[in-house]
């Protein structure tokens, strides 16, 4: 049974909440307090321990409703969540020179998703994510897995091109990636696979090394992760293939698929 508001709180909480609304953040965690909690001081709280979503009241959930919420086909999902998205002037990028947004591509009920960091030119010129040199390895790490591009869903943290590419600021992703999170929570993968540390921070909340990412599964939100290099790194540094097929073969396990002979050239 909730508690009582009081209405004066009550009206600010809602105008609060719609505030974050409007920017697309739908999900509330509370963070325990490490004044009155000097065990928590010490640790780090990763995102799948924070807890309670602080609206419980029934005025204020209907507020914070998404208007995805409660549509379960994921095309509909995705649709919604794109014109949430809108022409979005959210953050600085959207005055730095992006052409477009990217908003994702790929196959609404896919199994595996795969996520990148954020568009480069090409991206930014074609509106689809990996499209560009590091996208034409990416379709063949796909296709060395026996499967097709079209099969999977590939979006990046952050949706639209960063000046002179580079890597994305915290608060860009942190202003861009709830997006992502439904559309990840609309298309319901049975696994993740995040391209390059940018990514793999991002969602796991964890600043390591690619060492410490690579090589067995995190739990994002219920559904498994893996970490393997990005595309881009591997133009750069060949040798690793060998290295990101093993990763790709440890999530074709998971997935139940049979594993071809063939590596990621
Ligand atoms: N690199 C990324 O991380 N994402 C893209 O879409 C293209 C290149």
């Amino acid at each position: 049974m909730p508690g009582v508001l009081d209405p004066e709180i009550k009206r600010a909480l809602t105008e609060r909440i719609r505030f974050y609304n409007e920017l697309g953040i739908y999900d509330f965690y509370r963070r325990e307090n490490p004044e009155t909690q000097p065990e928590l001081r010490e640790e780090m709280t990763p995102r799948n321990k924070v807890a309670a979503v602080v609206v419980s009241e029934e005025g204020l959930a209907a507020v914070n409703s998404k208007p995805e919420s409660g549509v379960t086909d994921p095309v509909t999902a995705l649709r919604l969540i794109r014109e949430d998205l809108g022409d979005c002037t959210r953050c600085r990028l959207s005055k730095q020179g992006r052409k477009q947004i990217v908003f994702g591509v790929g196959n609404p009920k896919a199994e595996l998703m795969f996520i990148g960091e954020a568009p480069g030119a090409d991206e930014d010129q074609q509106g689809e994510p990996f499209v560009g040199r590091a996208g034409q390895l990416l379709n063949n790490m796909i296709k060395a897995m026996g499967i097709r591009r079209e099969d999977v869903y590939i979006a990046n943290i952050i949706k639209c091109r960063p000046p002179g590419n580079r890597t994305p600021e915290r608060d860009e992703c942190e202003t861009c990636s709830p997006f992502l999170m439904r559309q990840i929570a609309a298309i319901q993968p049975k696994a993740i696979v995040a391209l390059g540390a940018v990514a793999a921070k991002t969602l796991l909340a964890i600043n390591a090394p690619m060492s410490e990412f690579r090589g067995r599964w995190f739990d994002f939100r219920g559904t498994k992760l893996a970490v393997t290099y990005h595309p881009a790194f591997l133009l750069r540094d060949p040798r690793q293939k060998k290295e990101t097929w093993k990763d790709l073969q440890m999530v074709m396990k998971e997935l139940g698929m049979a594993i071809p002979a063939k590596g990621t050239e």
